[in-house]
């Protein structure tokens, strides 16, 4: 079971499969543990302990006298106790399960290692284990909340300053990739007395309802190996309609794409077609976010995907189409394509900790109903990836899924909200440090350029989602390691005294 029209995000940095790091997660994946890098052999528990935080359910209303538990991860392996300027770091969880497997991995374990500083991880609420009410039921999600979620940061920072005996001398930096690369930036935005400095990777700033820029730039990506590939990518797309209008063909997709129902019984329902062609469109979309990132998740690359899709001898666009879905579908582990639109509901309306969805589907495109917007849409026949999924397509899944409180109105006011309270894409907070990769199609609402001397960046050349925050490896691009050592150099900027 699966779930897939909910939208990409996540950095595979979870480790679990993954995400703040995971978009097959999304669409299709079976869960399973993992971690951060491909080099998954040294790997173990000593120094990381798992503990339980004791947190306010409302940090709005000083009436509710709720509480609950959120896990959270320490690392004093590396802290200098003796050295009472000694750093801590924070890698932020977020729309995922987190895991202890990121304290022991990942770039910024080199930088803790090499400065000394102790290392949290605090899971996000409503994810993984933390988890402030008994149900995920609509109402109980009107406390997930990114501004709930910084507010839960802060008061464990206030906490833990406590527990270790800190002072301001032990400066805190917080680290995040993908949503929690927003948060990371946006903690220190709303926190600057709490955190001192923080590495802000993959963020997207900016709040948007139709993001429909997310596939401009995988076809900008598949570009990158040929024309022809795009060509033929758009040419099987436009296949695919063809093939609908008549029965024969429709039996040929139902057949080619390994469909879990047949879709001469769709055939009548837009919304199953739309699920259809977002599920194949997607297949793309996973496949550049992810492109040799360094995760353990990035099996298939954009030069295997295009090496099928310009691949005569495979037969029509449509067939070498069918192809690469095989390919995602088998990474995977799914069996069929699952894209019918009233079964994707019923399951996404589950409200049980214990159903598939609980993994972060459910409370992630809740805050995407509710925040964020963020909905990867095509709605232009002349696009590579054609007309099918507009935007009504996914705010339609608001309302069906949450209620009709949610709808294109309250999303409007939502988005309007969320950039007037964080400042979108025109932040001028001091020591945030933005680091994108030019694959990434997450970089389009982020920040790639500095507005001026106080929102330094990194625009990394090449590479996808947060991929400078896994282990390094030896083939790691030199622009990739290049952009390491810089935001090793900024780490180390932020810690000197004068
Ligand atoms: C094209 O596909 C055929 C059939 O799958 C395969 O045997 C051949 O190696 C492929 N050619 C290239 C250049 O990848
Ligand atoms: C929700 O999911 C759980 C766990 O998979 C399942 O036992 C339960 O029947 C589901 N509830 C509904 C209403 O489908
Ligand atoms: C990025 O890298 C590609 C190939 O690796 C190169 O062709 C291009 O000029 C580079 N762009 C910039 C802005 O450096």
């Amino acid at each position: 079971m699966y779930v897939k029209f909910a939208n990409l995000l996540l950095c595979y940095l979870c480790f679990f499969e993954p995400v703040s790091c995971a978009r097959s997660f999304w669409r299709g994946k079976k869960f399973t543990q993992d971690g951060p890098s491909r080099v998954l052999t040294s790997w173990q528990s000593k120094n990381v302990e798992t503990l339980w935080f004791g947190q306010w359910l409302d940090h709005n209303d000083a009436t509710n006298p709720t509480t609950w538990k959120q896990r959270y991860y320490v690392n004093d392996e590396f802290f200098k106790r003796k050295n009472n300027k000694a750093p801590v770091f924070l890698m932020i969880g977020g729309e995922e399960e987190a895991t202890a497997r990121w304290m022991k991995e990942g770039a910024w374990i080199h930088y803790a290692r090499e400065h000394g500083a102790l290392c949290f991880q605090l899971e996000h609420r409503f994810y993984g284990k933390s988890r402030p009410t008994a149900d995920l039921s609509t109402e109980n999600l009107a406390y997930l909340t990114s501004e709930q979620a910084l507010a839960d940061l802060a008061f464990f920072i206030e906490a833990m300053n406590e527990k270790y005996q800190l002072t301001s001398q032990n400066r805190w930096i917080a680290f995040g990739g993908s949503y929690p690369g927003s948060l990371a930036a946006w903690l220190r935005e709303k926190y600057p007395h709490l955190v001192y400095g923080a590495i802000s990777s993959s963020g997207p700033l900016l709040a948007k309802i139709d993001f429909t820029e997310y596939f401009d730039v995988v076809v900008d990506s598949l570009g990158s190996y040929s024309k022809q590939c795009v060509e033929n990518v758009h040419t099987a797309m436009s296949q695919m309609e063809i093939l609908l209008k008549h029965m024969i063909g429709q039996r040929s997709l139902t057949d080619k794409f390994r469909l879990c129902d047949p879709v001469e019984k769709s055939i009548s329902n837009p919304l199953d077609i739309s699920g259809l062609f977002e599920a194949v469109a997607s297949n793309f979309a996973g496949i550049v976010q992810y492109n040799k990132d360094n995760s353990p998740h990035a099996k298939i690359t954009i030069d295997q995907v295009c090496d099928v899709m310009v691949n005569q001898s495979i037969g029509v666009p449509v067939s070498r189409l069918a192809v690469v879905n095989e390919m995602v579908m088998k990474q995977d582990e799914v069996k069929c394509l699952d894209y019918v639109y009233d079964k994707t509901i019923k399951q996404m309306k589950n409200t049980s900790w214990e159903s598939d969805v609980a993994t972060g589907a459910r409370q992630w495109t809740y805050q995407t109903c509710n925040e964020f917007g963020f909905y990867q849409t095509s709605d232009d026949s002349s696009k590579v990836f054609g007309d099918r999924f507009p935007v009504e397509f996914f705010l339609r899944q608001c309302t069906d899924i949450y209620g009709k409180k949610f709808n294109a109105k309250s999303l409007d006011r939502a988005i309007y909200r969320t950039n007037t309270n964080y400042g979108a894409l025109d932040p001028s907070t001091r020591n945030v440090l933005y680091v994108h990769g030019s694959i990434d199609p997450w970089h389009r609402l982020g920040l790639i350029e500095s507005n001026d001397i106080n929102t330094p960046t990194i625009f990394i050349n090449g590479t996808a989602h947060c991929a400078n925050m896994y282990e390094p490896v030896d083939d790691d691009f030199p622009q990739l390691k290049a952009a390491r050592v810089k935001i090793d150099d900024y780490i180390a900027n932020l810690l000197k005294f004068e």
